[in-house]
């Protein structure tokens, strides 16, 4: 239905001409929250939402797009040699520094095109929409223009355009589950080496609910920044007795034993996050492997626990969404999943509680703030590529 509606799009906007259709998907993170930045795990999948593009390359150096999420915006047109951030570029300037990354990474773009988009990923809900449009733009731009651009590398260039462009210095984690993504599958990723596991995302009679606060990361990005800086600050009084690189790097017991070279409260709380995070990665991975659910939601409970008290990122509409899931019966854990600040939170849930889940969140989220959670059952789909 997408697809049909963006080649629709695509032939009103642009005439009928020969097209080729891709699609890139967003992504949940089960576990792993804000380490991918810390030289931790992750643990992401792609799902089956996320961003149809159909495209066609044109003679000359001009690039036009158009999303039908923004409408209003209407077609934006840049110069494949002027590829400068500008505000009323809007969401186009996603692929304007991608385009940019690739040029400036000694990729040979010889023409222009047309794409229209269509996503499918709730905008600001936290599962990864620009990094979708990220990757919809490495796999076009591949395919059109017969790069030798591998999986890896067209992650890495995603994640500079969030940094060096876009000003979000985010870590690796979405673009990678968005490329690398595969039917039924999670990533257990290390940040620190990029080494990978595909894990069979097996939960028997168990799915995975998204929940959707509606509301708007707003201030997401500055307090990313912001976590981002923490970290980096308690490393770096850590690192004047230890020998370390990342956070990653250390037990719980490790750090336990070095809290006093941090010295602040707010700081090592934030570290003791990414740190117990990343243990709490590990063992969720070995309790997934084993068919241990209950200990793998309990896992998932933890970490929420730990984003909302040591690294202060949730707030109180995540809260109340997985609060209130982890009290429903059939659910074996909940937490917020991505950056937070809003967003979304997950749930794993037993497949009959799933209807008693949405009725009671329904009900509890709205009373406390007012608003609507929207609800999807997650599946986990297979990463960025041509249709
Ligand atoms: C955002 C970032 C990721 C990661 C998560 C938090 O999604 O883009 O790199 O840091 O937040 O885990």
């Amino acid at each position: 239905m997408y697809l049909e509606k963006t080649t629709q799009a695509f032939e009103e906007i642009f005439g009928k001409k020969k097209t080729t259709s891709f699609f890139a998907p967003g992504r949940i993170n089960l576990i792993g929250e804000h380490t991918d930045y810390n030289g931790g795990h992750v643990f992401p999948a792609s799902i089956t939402i996320g961003t149809f593009g159909v495209a066609a390359k044109r003679e000359d150096n001009l690039v036009k797009v158009y999303s039908l999420n923004f409408k209003k915006v209407g077609v934006i047109t840049f110069r494949l040699d002027e590829l400068s951030y500008k505000t009323e570029d809007d969401w186009a300037n996603y692929i304007k520094g991608y385009v940019l990354k690739l040029k400036e990474a000694g990729h040979q773009i010889n023409s222009g095109l047309e794409l229209v988009i269509f996503g499918n990923i709730p905008n600001g809900a936290g599962l990864s929409s620009s990094a979708s449009v990220e990757m919809l733009a490495g796999i076009i731009f591949k395919e059109f223009f017969q790069l030798n651009l591998p999986t890896l590398e067209m992650v890495k260039l995603g994640k500079l355009v969030e940094n060096d462009y876009i000003g979000v210095n985010s870590g690796i984690m979405d673009q990678f589950a968005i490329a690398f993504g595969e039917v039924d599958k999670a990533i257990y990723l290390d940040t620190n080496t990029l080494k990978y596991e595909m894990v069979p995302a097996a939960f028997g009679e168990n799915v995975i609910v998204i929940m959707n606060t509606n509301k708007r990361r707003e201030l997401a990005d500055s307090k990313y920044n912001e976590r981002r800086g923490e970290c980096e600050e308690a490393l770096a009084r850590l690192q004047t007795k230890l020998a370390i690189q990342s956070l990653g790097e250390l037990t719980k017991e490790q750090f336990d034993a070095n809290t006093s070279l941090i010295g602040d409260e707010v700081l090592i709380k934030r570290a003791k996050h990414a740190v117990y995070e990343n243990q709490r990665t590990q063992l969720a991975l070995k309790a997934l492997k084993k068919g241990d659910l209950v200990t793998f939601g309990q896992l998932l409970n933890a970490s929420h626990q730990s984003l909302k008290e040591d690294y202060e990122v949730t707030g109180i509409e995540l809260d109340t969404l997985a609060q209130t899931a982890q009290k429903v019966e059939g659910v074996l854990g909940a937490r917020m999943t991505g950056a937070g600040f809003g967003g979304c939170a997950i749930a794993l849930v037993n497949k009959d509680a799933v209807e008693k889940l949405k009725e009671v969140v329904f009900q509890t989220y709205k009373e406390v703030t007012g608003l609507q959670v929207d609800f999807y059952v997650a599946q986990i789909g297979q990463g960025a590529r041509v249709l």
